[in-house]
């Protein structure tokens, strides 16, 4: 479904990857360590095989109260902050129609709790004065602070606009502990839990996702579909180097790491991945970057950053390398027109689909990035961006991720240096 082409990466990385012994032993090790759930972190592995255990009651649940949501909302509020907001936004940029405004009944989805801005949310709040909305609070601890007060605000503005909350709050939370748990049992929300044993990052395909994204009318079945899919094919005891794209590319990564490239960035051709490469980034930054170890992980749109990061790329200092996520193909048509006066002088293309001029900026950049300026490029090839092929692409890069955490020798999950700014704020702002 998704291949790994390695036409770009160099002879060098291709021998590499062929004999380096040593980091092959490290990536096998993370194998046993990932299939056996031996490893650092084990008990946060309950996303591994949930996708293959989510019940259709469960998905039907899920469905029925997002249509409900679906037909009383123009606009759809989702609260959350790191992996109880990414995933949700990385699957709805992705598939949801582009320039499509909200009605009722086919509501448009508003981020909030992600950031602290106070224009942000005071125009939030203007803006659905005019609007029929509803809201899903999403936070596992239940204590983190942007949620927590975005969703503070909120709920006062819905429950001062319709006089009572009720039918119009789903809160998302952990199953026993957390203020949003007491707070949802108190005010008698409908509540969906997130396992114990899955992280935030890892949660997409939990209610976490599904739910919002039902409520946008993604097909969640689909998407777990694809995740299923991929997990049979990725969730081995041993490595297939020679054939299976998730191997290569956690070997390729530590390889690259190792021989002093500490940062990998990824790029994609085709906005609606903009999010997707936001959620890789979270997902990996915070599984990986630890004990002072770890890839930083970066992205780029092009062709929109080859007009900016593109020069640095192409010329700047030598500690990266750039994984594409490389489109096959897209929904629509659309011909460059021929025009009589070719006043603008782009008559050389005229007649041909964009996508053919886009996958020849592709190919022309990759050669200028990795022969001309010795970036080291590897190419995921993803056949079309459907539910079910975004499913099978979660999948895919937090499996390499824990694998990839393991083979680094870190626990990918856990976040313990995401605490540090938070005791310093606290204590800024004289919490007790
Ligand atoms: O991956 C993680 O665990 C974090 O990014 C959390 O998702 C993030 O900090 C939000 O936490 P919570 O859902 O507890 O509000």
């Amino acid at each position: 479904m998704i291949k790994l082409d390695l036409n770009y990466a160099g002879d060098a990385l291709v021998a590499d990857m062929a004999s380096s012994n040593e980091v092959r032993a490290d990536v096998e090790r993370a194998y046993t360590e990932m299939y056996e759930k031996s490893g650092q972190g084990s008990d946060f592995l309950g996303w591994v095989d949930l996708p293959a255990e989510i019940s259709a009651e469960h998905l039907a649940d899920i469905k029925q109260t997002a249509a409900d949501f679906r037909a009383k909302s123009e606009v759809f509020v989702c609260i959350g902050i790191g992996g109880s907001y990414l995933g949700t936004r990385a699957v709805e940029e992705a598939l949801k129609p582009m320039f499509a405004s909200g009605s009722l009944g086919n509501p448009e989805i508003i981020y909030a709790g992600h950031q602290l801005s106070e224009d942000y949310l005071s125009s939030l709040l203007k803006y659905l004065d005019g609007k029929e909305y509803t809201i899903c609070v999403i936070s596992k601890s239940g204590t983190t602070t942007e949620p927590a007060i975005a969703f503070r605000l909120l709920r006062t503005h819905l429950t001062k606009k319709y006089g009572t909350a009720d039918g119009r709050i789903v809160a998302i939370t952990d199953c026993k502990r957390g203020a949003l748990k007491n707070l949802a049992t108190k005010e008698g929300y409908k509540t969906y839990i997130i396992p114990d044993n899955v992280g935030g990052r890892y949660s997409v395909l939990t209610p976490v996702g599904l739910f919002p994204l039902a409520v946008l009318g993604i097909d969640i079945e689909a998407l777990v579909r694809g995740a299923v899919e991929m997990r049979d094919s990725v969730r081995v005891a041993r490595p297939d180097f020679e054939n299976c794209a998730c191997a290569k590319y956690v070997l390729l990564r530590n390889i690259l790491y190792r021989q002093g490239k500490k940062m990998e960035l990824m790029v994609q051709y085709d906005p609606r991945l903009f999010y997707f490469i936001e959620w890789w980034k979270q997902l990996y930054g915070e599984s990986e970057g630890k004990e002072n170890k770890g890839l930083f992980p970066a992205g780029a749109g092009f062709t929109t950053d080859l007009h900016s990061l593109g020069q640095y790329i192409q010329q700047g200092e030598r500690f990266f390398f750039e994984t594409v996520l490389s489109l096959d193909s897209q929904e629509h048509t659309l011909e460059v027109p021929f025009a009589e006066d070719d006043a603008d002088g782009m008559n050389f293309v005229a007649g041909r689909r964009l996508s053919y001029v886009n996958s020849k900026a592709e190919a022309g950049t990759c050669m200028a990035h990795s022969i001309e300026g010795g970036v080291p490029v590897v190419r995921f090839e993803i056949p079309r961006l459907d539910a079910k092929t975004t499913g099978a692409l979660i999948y895919f890069f937090e499996y390499a991720c824990g694998l990839s955490g393991y083979t680094l020798g870190v626990n990918p999950f856990d976040q313990p240096g995401v605490e540090a700014y938070k005791k310093n704020m606290f204590k800024l702002l004289g919490k007790q």
